[in-house]
């Protein structure tokens, strides 16, 4: 399955009998679908990569809220701004999860934070661009909630438990996240031309980047090999972008939208839809910190997380205090 993929990174997964017998018995678990608990014997590169994918997810997950919070307090309704704030809170669970998760791999989540604020992890690249009308808050539900949805639907299958079981608990909220966002496109396209021209210019601006959200193109993957070897990812990035494609397509054409690609059509003998190419230069660029609002992004981030040092350290000190008060009687 994962053959294909990059040859050095395919070349670097060890046959079985390459490894030594820890490792193999190891790997056999995997093979045989067993979940992998924190307190089980693993190989240090199994772990390594798990805390560096949980953590971006995670991270993705908070900074995630940052576009969307934007609008909070010019949701057209009220039925609206109740909806936005569900969803952005709902991010903000799923970021706890998803950190809780990385710390049973031995990583403490100030060290997360860390690497967040100083640039050292990553987040996903779709959060770097800018929310300018109500309807880009409906391209965000729709379009990268619909991303996040097909990326996370497989990792319920991961081989670690605690990443798998968050997944499967984020999924079930991820469905209304796509949901909600679809609806509001779809009520501005029934809406006055105006509203309709909005709804066709976030689809314009949030198309591609969404399609860079699945990863580089296979070829360019460095870790799916292994990855896929570890069973944590279950499809390559270019599958699920396909899939992602041929399910989104319909949707756009059955609310009178135009996908912004002149190459996107079905293509019957591959039984899914041809489309064009993708910027990879934007989405390095991005990746670089180079991307429409990464600073501010990092600057909202690191400023909650010093004006909220004194939240931390009033718990920290009433638990220390806890601690003293049993460890005393
Ligand atoms: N944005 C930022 N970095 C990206 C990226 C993206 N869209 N796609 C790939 N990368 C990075 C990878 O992290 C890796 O860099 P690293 O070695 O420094 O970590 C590098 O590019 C090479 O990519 P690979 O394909 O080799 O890396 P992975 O095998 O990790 O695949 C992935 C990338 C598909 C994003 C995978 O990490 C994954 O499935 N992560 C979990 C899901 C996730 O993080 N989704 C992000 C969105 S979450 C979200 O949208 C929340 C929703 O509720 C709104």
């Amino acid at each position: 399955m994962y053959a294909q993929l990059v040859k050095t990174d395919a070349d670097k997964v060890k046959s079985l009998e390459e490894m030594d017998p820890q490792e193999r018995r190891f790997q056999e678990r995997i093979d045989d679908d067993q979940k992998i608990e924190p307190k089980d014997w693993m190989p240090e590169g199994y772990r390594k990569t798990l805390i560096r994918q949980i953590s971006q997810h995670a991270h993705s997950e908070i900074v995630g809220q940052l576009p969307e919070g934007n609008w909070i307090t010019r949701a057209p309704t009220l039925e609206r701004k109740a909806i936005l704030l569900a969803k952005v809170q709902d991010e903000a669970g799923h970021g706890l999860y998803l950190y809780c998760a990385a710390e049973t791999l031995g990583v403490s989540r100030d060290a997360l934070i860390e690497q967040l604020h100083s640039g050292k992890a990553k987040y996903s690249s779709i959060f770097n661009y800018p929310t300018l009308t109500w309807a880009d808050i409906g391209a965000i539900g729709w379009l990268v909630d619909g991303a996040a949805i097909m990326n996370q639907v497989p990792l319920q299958r991961c081989s670690y438990g605690p990443y798998s079981r968050a997944m499967i608990r984020i999924c079930k909220e991820e469905s209304f996240h796509q949901r909600q966002g679809y609806d509001i496109m779809m009520k501005l396209c029934q809406g006055s031309a105006a509203q309709k021209a909005m709804a066709q210019d976030a689809l314009d601006r949030w198309w591609w980047p969404s399609l860079m959200m699945f990863g580089p193109p296979d070829a360019d993957s460095v870790h799916s090999a292994q990855s896929m070897a570890w069973k944590i990812k279950q499809n390559t990035n270019d599958e699920l972008r396909q899939k992602f494609v041929d399910q989104t397509a319909p949707q756009a054409a059955f609310i009178g939208l135009a996908i912004p690609d002149p190459d996107l059509k079905w293509n019957e003998e591959k039984g899914g839809h041809d489309f064009g190419e993708i910027d990879w230069t934007e989405f390095h660029e991005v990746l670089k910190g180079n991307g429409p609002c990464n600073a501010e992004r990092m600057e909202a981030r690191v400023k909650a997380w010093e004006d909220g040092a004194w939240v931390r350290d009033g718990l920290s000190a009433y638990a220390d205090k806890a601690a003293a008060r049993v460890a005393a009687e």
